[in-house]
């Protein structure tokens, strides 16, 4: 019977995996991974999340099941860590495994409408997004939002896409360090997204995955909530695993602005998506989260710890640009140092990327996207040298 099982797309990223591990060359460089990493290539484990751990194992009394919706009290300290005086009992939440399992609810939900609304999305945009719309049968749409070949945003394309949106629609966008780009829109941009979503009657949900690695937690919890503030409906999911290093634990939560009418029905239905598919999320991960926001000492740790990880992501950028207008006198990846977060997309075209990886042992995902933390101080002369051959060669 098994036979019959299709052949399904592995995500390109791990594809990436994969192939790194069967090249056999020893000064090769994995740039595909999506997690934080030291100079010495490591992901540590932060001092207050041990120091939060230590504190559960003495004070937690119980492990039974928790609501569908997980810790209210984890919900609430969130929600209002992230959306400030925004958040009121006006809104619907959930504690989710990680920011993945927040955004496939989300997706069920939308897809089980009477009247589906049409989730538009920018592209490129987080690769996950399509696989989980589509196998929660809902629909989408997209809209350019970046040109890797001239590493800036296409911001009038994207306004200009979102013009065919009809009113009750969906705009899924992302917080701050967008993935896999690095650009963020600015502020008037921003603004100007927010006008056209509310004067068209679109609904924004933002995605939150890199809050503290832009500029601070604090600032970057901005956008959210001012869309928070402004937007009678709205959708925020949110995963912790990088801002508090917790990948593995899987924290995250899905919170949804209603009517006041709509709140206990939505309450209900997320409640009963959740019991079909993911059921009770783990409770580790938002405990350790609630454990840190909650403590007088601890908050202040972890806040150092993920500044110490943000100004290091920003170093390297800025090294990148540095290393390479003094001693390839060019400025063909200055733009890294203008972006934030995690990733960049290199400015190749798909021939200049295959031999990118074939030629100088440089592995990255498909589309261009590399991991700036993984980087090195040597790692950087590498790969801007490898870009500066592959791209005069071709
Ligand atoms: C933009 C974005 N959203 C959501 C997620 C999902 O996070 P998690 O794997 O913690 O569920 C990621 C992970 O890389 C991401 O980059």
């Amino acid at each position: 019977m098994f036979e019959q099982v299709m052949e399904y797309p592995v995500d390109p990223i791990m594809i990436g995996a994969d192939y790194f591990a069967a090249d056999p060359r020893r000064d090769k460089l994995n740039l595909t991974v999506g997690i934080y990493q030291d100079e010495h290539g490591q992901t540590p484990v932060l001092e207050a999340v041990k120091l939060a751990e230590q504190k559960l194992i003495e004070s937690q009394t119980s492990k039974s099941y928790l609501a569908l919706t997980g810790d209210a009290n984890y919900c609430n300290v969130l929600g209002h860590e992230i959306m400030g005086q925004a958040y009121d009992d006006g809104w619907v939440s959930a504690q989710t495994s990680g920011g993945a399992v927040a955004l496939r609810v989300m997706a069920d939900l939308l897809a089980q409408m009477p009247k589906p609304p049409t989730v538009w999305l920018q592209t490129p945009t987080y690769g996950n997004y399509v696989p989980i719309l589509t196998s929660a049968h809902a629909r989408f749409a997209q809209v350019a939002y970046y040109d890797r070949l001239k590493r800036e945003i296409t911001f009038d394309q994207m306004l200009d896409g979102l013009t065919a949106a009809r009113a009750g629609d969906v705009f899924l966008m992302q917080g701050v360090c967008h993935n896999p780009t690095g650009a963020d829109m600015n502020i008037e941009q921003f603004h100007a997204v927010l006008d056209l979503l509310e004067a068209r009657g679109i609904i924004p949900w933002i995605d939150l995955a890199y809050l503290g690695f832009s500029q601070s937690w604090d600032a970057d919890c901005a956008m959210v909530r001012k869309i928070a503030e402004r937007f009678p409906e709205c959708i925020v999911c949110i995963t912790l695993s990088k801002s508090f290093g917790i990948y593995r634990d899987r924290a995250g939560a899905l919170f949804v602005k209603t009517r006041a009418g709509d709140r206990d029905r939505m309450h209900r239905a997320v409640s009963a998506i959740v019991r079909s598919g993911a059921s009770h999320a783990p409770d580790h991960g938002p405990s350790v989260v609630r454990t840190i926001l909650q403590d007088d000492i601890l908050k202040p740790r972890w806040l150092d710890e993920l500044d110490q990880m943000r100004t290091r992501v920003a170093r390297v950028r800025q090294q990148i640009a540095d290393t390479e207008r003094a001693e390839f006198g060019t400025d063909q990846l200055a733009y890294i140092a203008k972006q934030s977060g995690m990733f960049s997309l290199l400015p190749l075209n798909e021939t200049q990327e295959t031999a990118l990886t074939r030629d100088h042992g440089i592995h990255v995902v498909k589309g261009g996207r590399v991991n700036v933390a993984r980087l090195g101080a040597a790692d950087a002369k590498k790969l801007i040298r490898a870009i500066s051959e592959t791209t005069s060669a071709t």
